[in-house]
Formats: structure tokens, sequence, C-alpha cells
């Protein structure tokens, strides 16, 4: 069955897709079974170069047609080297699609993409992207093991960092941007590179946030949490996609069939590849799923995966599994003509060393106008968490110490999976701090990284401080505790940076917090203690020169949460869009309602806060209509006026709650999203489309539906701060 797939079209020029067919078509016809496989089996480099002995037998893997994909080549020669031993060696000449994990930039590092999505700007993530791509392709890469599109509303979860946060619909607009900034227009451009959805599916709700951990949603959460920013991915044309490491409905990812042949392949008609995770086809074992790698083998690609990242079992399995009768040759088939199909796409027939010049390695790297693009990405990036008394910005003219061991950091100024970025490129806080100042800045830098103080660290920080006007303490999360294998049961500042913290309040010089953190921490003691918070998350290579133009008003922070601050860890997992429950406690009366008795149900700081230098006055939420009919749509408008002093960006939020259902429905969910710049005194109307597509859920008769009855539509400054609200009806 040739693969149709209009989505994946959009990037091959007019014509190359036929072309593409049926140079695959002819390859299948003269492929043995081995070969089949050797497309399925990709192998890392980084842990076969160790020693001698694997580094040749992976090359004589390569050459004897064993391999179709690498992952984890880091030098340009290496990856020509493997390239030349697929295309002139193996006896078809089919060559190698090189994967890497280029997660927020390849060299240019940008901010930590949970950041990026702070910024409400898909448009940003999408320049992001391309610049990643173009640094990739220069370097020897052709795909991405990008964007992580899980949805998850756990901070415990090391890897929120490389997410979009909790709303399937903020994560949805991210996961489209990104997909089209790696692909580009043309797959075939030596600047794209093929982009992979992950981790499918459900990874995001590992229970109690541990890393690698079981999952057990319902077919409702899946579908209406967890799914859509793939579905998403899909419609944007999305090359691959990634398994997930954990089960669902007790099934590891990788060997079941229920979402990968009947949601993604079928419903979604996805005609891309399927790449396991690291190892997974085999952990399916460990999962205790199969009895043996040939089982492992068998159901991982029974289910629908293709590719297998690492494990080996497909290349040393399949074809006696083909042999045997336990696996057609048809599925065989179909999994290396996707495989071949996005080598054609990629322009690889044509010619397999177009992503291999050192001269445009050269110039593309860290270019100016990447390292432009980084920082204004950084910028858009922070979230002012609270700004009591108007403490920031900073006067220019004042003396400002600077504290903690974060600001003079340039790995943790990078963030967690940054593999290429290197840290001597990054311009710390403290570097960005001199050069916009341009004098030397007092730093102590009071505790060791992570998190260890002792008496005479805080003893040299509070003599910093008192010296100053003003003390910035830069404190936070280092790379190395967010990210894979990270999880974390508390989610305070690490070690002892607490004590540094209260030492420096305890001075007569007023105290700013800068927080660097690759997820949302439990620091209500910080918002008590510390007036002005402004959250820098891990901000890429530019992150120090716009650190300080934010410091001190060149520019005014615009971010806002992509993910709730609990108070406590006790809170999580918590989210914007939670149910009511039978007992919602609206009356603020009955002790037997949903709740704690040590914690509010609200979080420190919700999805949507951010605070500006400058307010927005929201008036008039008015809808175009109050009644539509299926398949009608609308249009919600509010005036927006920027009542402050200076020029900023304000981020309008519309919320939905659909009042009736089928099932129980959130209290509020994310609807749509718009920007607005505005300089002060401006107003501007803004206004964004409602479909009745828009108001759909997994409905009782297990569909996408909108149901009629009553819908509130709201608009708000963040989830907690809703201004107007507009009743709408759907007819029946
Ligand atoms: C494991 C991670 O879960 C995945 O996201 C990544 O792409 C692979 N390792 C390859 O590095």
């Amino acid at each position: 069955m040739p693969l149709s797939d209009s989505r994946l079209d959009q990037y091959v020029v007019d014509g190359r897709r036929a072309e593409i067919q049926s140079h695959v078509d002819s390859l299948l016809d003269t492929m043995t079974l081995e070969e089949k496989a050797g497309q399925l089996n990709q192998r890392s480099v980084h842990f076969v170069t160790g020693t001698e002995d694997e580094g040749e037998e992976l090359e004589s893997a390569v050459a004897d047609g064993e391999v179709g994909s690498l992952l984890n080549a880091t030098d340009l020669e290496t990856k020509r080297h493997l390239q030349e031993l697929a295309v002139e060696e193996s006896r078809l000449g089919i060559p190698l699609l090189i994967g890497f994990d280029v997660i927020h930039g390849y060299e240019t590092i940008f901010p930590i993409p949970l950041a990026q999505a702070a910024s409400w700007n898909p448009d940003l993530a999408e320049r992001a992207e391309r610049i990643a791509a173009t640094e990739a392709a220069a370097a020897g890469h052709n795909w991405t093991f990008a964007p992580m599109v899980d949805v998850s509303r756990d901070p415990r979860w090391g890897r929120v960092m490389e997410g979009a946060g909790e709303s399937p619909v903020l994560g949805s607009a991210f996961a489209r941007a990104r997909v089209r900034g790696f692909q580009g227009d043309d797959l075939s451009d030596p600047d794209t590179v093929l982009a992979c959805a992950k981790h499918f599916a459900a990874y995001g709700a590992v229970e109690g946030g541990r890393e690698y951990n079981t999952v057990d949603v319902s077919e409702t959460a899946l579908r209406e949490r967890h799914l859509p920013p793939f579905e998403a991915s899909v419609e944007a044309g999305v090359g691959s996609l990634m398994n997930a490491f954990n089960v669902h409905e007790r099934i590891p990812a990788s060997g079941n069939e229920s979402p990968l042949n009947d949601v993604l392949k079928g419903e979604w008609d996805f005609s891309g590849v399927l790449v396991s995770d690291w190892a997974s086809f085999r952990e399916q074992i460990q999962h205790g799923t199969a009895e043996n790698r040939r089982d492992a083998a068998r159901k991982a690609i029974q289910a629908g995966s293709e590719i297998d990242m690492a494990s080996e079992v497909v290349i040393d399995e399949l074809p006696d599994l083909v042999r045997d009768g336990e696996v057609s040759e048809d599925r065989l088939d179909d999994a290396v003509r996707r495989v071949l199909t996005v080598k054609g796409l990629l322009g690889l027939f044509e010619d397999p060393y177009r992503y291999f010049d050192e001269e445009r390695r050269d110039e593309t790297m860290l270019a100016d106008k990447h390292r432009q693009a980084a920082r204004e990405a950084a910028r858009e990036s922070f979230v002012l968490l609270q700004n009591e008394d108007d403490r920031l910005p900073l006067d220019p003219e004042a003396d400002v110490a600077l504290i903690g061991a974060l600001a003079d950091s340039g790995e943790d100024t990078l963030g967690a999976w940054s593999f290429e970025g290197r840290p001597e490129d990054a311009i710390t806080i403290r570097d960005g701090l001199e050069a916009f100042l341009d004098r030397e800045v007092p730093f102590t830098p009071g505790y060791e990284l992570p998190g260890d103080v002792t008496e005479e660290s805080i003893e040299a920080a509070v003599e910093t401080a008192t010296d100053a006007d003003v003390a910035a303490a830069v404190v936070g999360e280092t790379a190395e505790i967010t990210g894979e294998a990270a999880s974390r049961t508390e989610i305070d500042l690490p070690g002892e940076q607490r004590r540094l913290v209260e030492a420096l309040v305890e001075t007569d010089t007023p105290v700013v917090a800068v927080l660097m953190n690759g997820r949302p921490l439990a620091i209500d003691w910080l918002a008590e203690s510390v007036p002005a918070i402004l959250d820098v998350w891990h901000p890429g290579v530019e992150g120090g020169p716009a650190v300080a133009e934010t410091l001190f008003g060149e520019h005014v922070p615009a971010g806002h949460l992509p993910m709730s601050f609990p108070y406590s860890v006790g809170q999580v997992p918590l989210a914007h869009d939670r149910l009511p429950t039978g007992r919602p406690g609206d009356d603020g009366e009955s002790a037997y309602a949903t709740g704690y008795i040590d914690a509010p149900n609200e979080p420190l700081f919700a999805f949507g806060h951010g605070e500006s230098y400058t307010d927005f006055a929201y008036t008039d939420l008015t809808l175009s209509t109050a009644a539509i009919e299926s398949g009608e749509t609308l249009e919600a408008t509010v005036t927006v006026e920027n009542v402050g002093d200076v020029a900023g960006r304000d981020v309008v939020q519309f919320y939905v709650r659909d009042l009736v259902g089928s099932r129980s429905r959130p209290v509020k969910e994310l609807l749509d999203f718009e920007t607005v710049d505005l300089d002060a005194g401006e107003t501007a109307a803004v206004t964004v489309t409602i479909e009745d597509v828009d108001l759909a859920f997994w409905t009782v008769d297990r569909e996408w539906a909108a149901e009629p009855g009553a819908f509130d539509i709201m608009v708000g400054h963040a989830a907690d701060d809703i201004v107007h609200t507009q009743r709408l009806e759907l007819l029946d």
C-alpha cells in the first residue's frame, strides 16, 4: 500500500513524492529480510565508539546494511565516515538517518522549552527551531528527537522542562510551531531536519512524577489531556513520533497496538515513522509483557512501532520471525517503506552528503543573528512572578550587589539537554549585568552548587549585600537536577539556599530574587519574604544580557506561567483545568468540601500568571452572538488598555467552562489566547474565533463532540484572575 499523506506532502516540493515512491518501491523489491530489518535498526555512535573493537563492529554493521539510522554521533567526520560506509559499501547504498536530541537549540542554546512556552508566543518557538534545525543540519544531522509534547501537571517530573506545561491547548500550539520550525518549507532543503513528536503517549503522567514510572490514565484523560499535542503535530505534518517508556492500560507503549495502530495510524492516518525510545522494545521484557528478545521484537513490530532505538532486538530477531510466519512480510514492508520514505523526503537518495559541509557548519554556528534570536526568546520567556512596591525595574545608577553561584555558571545558564552548547559560550547573569552596566558588579556566590552553604559563605554574601543599594539574589536549580532522570520529591530551592536568602533579607538592603529553574518550584516562603521575583528559567546562551535588560527596565517582562506553581509538593498534581468534584466548596462554608486542612486548593502562582512593569485593563467582553448551532462560529472580543506608564505586551487568555456535560467538565480550560503589544495609554480590541470544535470533549459516547447547552466564556489575566464572563448557548 503506497503511503499517501497530504500532511507530509507539504514538506515536499512538487512532483517529488511520486519519484520518491517509485524509488522506495524498487528498493523494497530487491531487499533481503536482513536488509529490511537493518533499516529498522538504530545504533548509538556515542556508546560504541568507546573502544576500538566496538567502533569497528559498528562500522562493519553499517557497511553490511544492518543499520538504518544513528543517534548520538557528534563530530562531522564520524557522521560523514559512517554515511560513506552506508552509501558506498553496503549492497544497496541506502543512506542513514542521523538523529540527535536537539531540544532547545544546537550550539546556539535557546531558553528551555518550558520557558519558551511561557512566552505564549508559538512564533518564537518556530523561529528557535528553525535556527536549531539550521545549525543541526549544518553539523550533519537530518533528524531531531524533538519536540517533546508531553502534557504534564507534575513538577516533580524532571522532564517538564522539555515540554510546554500543563495545557493541551497551549501545548498543541507549541507542538505545531516546533514541527514547522524544524521541518521548514521543504524537508529536502539542507537546513531542515525531520522532527519527532515524543513520547507517545501520556509520559507526562508518570505516577508520583517518578521518571520511567508507571502511567495509569483513563481513556478520557488520554484523549483530552495527553493526545491533543500529538494530533496537532501529526496535523502539522510531523515526520516521526517516538514511543514513550511507560505503560498505558498496563501495556508498554512500544508494544501497545491500540494507541499506535488504532489511533495514530488509524484515526489520524499518520504516514511517518515511529521510533522506540532508548531500548524500549527490549524493555518490554522488564515490564513483564514479553518473554524474551524475540517476543519483544514481535510485539513491537506487530503493534505498529518501526525503528528500534538501541536494543537491537529487531535486527537479531525479525528476519526469523518473518520466515517463521510470526510477523507478516507486509507489515515489515510497511515499516521499511515508512523509513525509506522519510529518507526520500529528506533528499538523502539524491545527495546523502548534503548535510556535511565544514564551511557551512563554521559559518552557521552561533551566528550573530542566532544569538540575537536567542536573546529575544530569553527576554520573552521571563515571568515576573511578583513585584510588590514596584521594586523592579532597578535603577542602573544604583549600587547593585549580585549574590548566587547560579549567576556565574555557564552550564546552568544553558540548562539541561544542551549537549552541543558550550558553557563558555553562554553569557551568564554576572557577565550580562557587568556588560550592561559597563562596570564591575560586586559578586559573591553565597552557596556552592547546587545549594550547600557554610557560615562563611553566608557571611560573605551578607557583607556584599550590606554595602550595596540593592541585592539581586540568583537562586534556583542547577541544570543537572532537571531534565531526564532528574525527578525530585522536594521542589523547594535545593540545599540550603533558603538560609542564604533569609540572611540577605535580614540586612537593610532591599533584595530582589532572580529564579533559575527547570520546573515550577514550591517557594511560598520566598514569595512571602522577597517582594520581587523574576523567573528566568534556564535562559540559554544569551541569558545574561536578557536578564540585565529586564532587571533594569530596558525590556518589560511579559511571560506568563505555562504550568502552575504549587504551595507545596503535597498539592501535586494540580492544574487550572481540574474537575469541580461533588463538593466544590464554592460557598466557602462547608467543612466537608474538597480540600486540605493545611493548604489551599489553589496554586501559589496560577497557570497564566505573570506581572509586568505596566498594567492592562479589560473592558467589554462581547460575543458576536449569544447562541450558535453546530458548525457555526462566533467571535469573542475584549478591549484591552495599557493603563500603566510604559509600553508592554499582554497575553489575553480566554477560558471556557461547559456547565453541564455527559462527563464532568473542568472548572475552566484554556480556550484560546492572543498577545498584544500596547504603548502606555493605548487600547486595542482583541478577538478570538470560537468554533464548536473548541467546545468539544471526549463524551460518554466515546467520541469528540460539543454537546448542546450552556458554556461560560471567560477572559482574564490568569486562570485565577478572570475579569469578565459571558454565557454562550450551543443549540441542539
Ligand atoms: C531517552 C529519552 O527519553 C528520549 O527523549 C531521547 O530522545 C532518547 N533517550 C535519545 O537520546
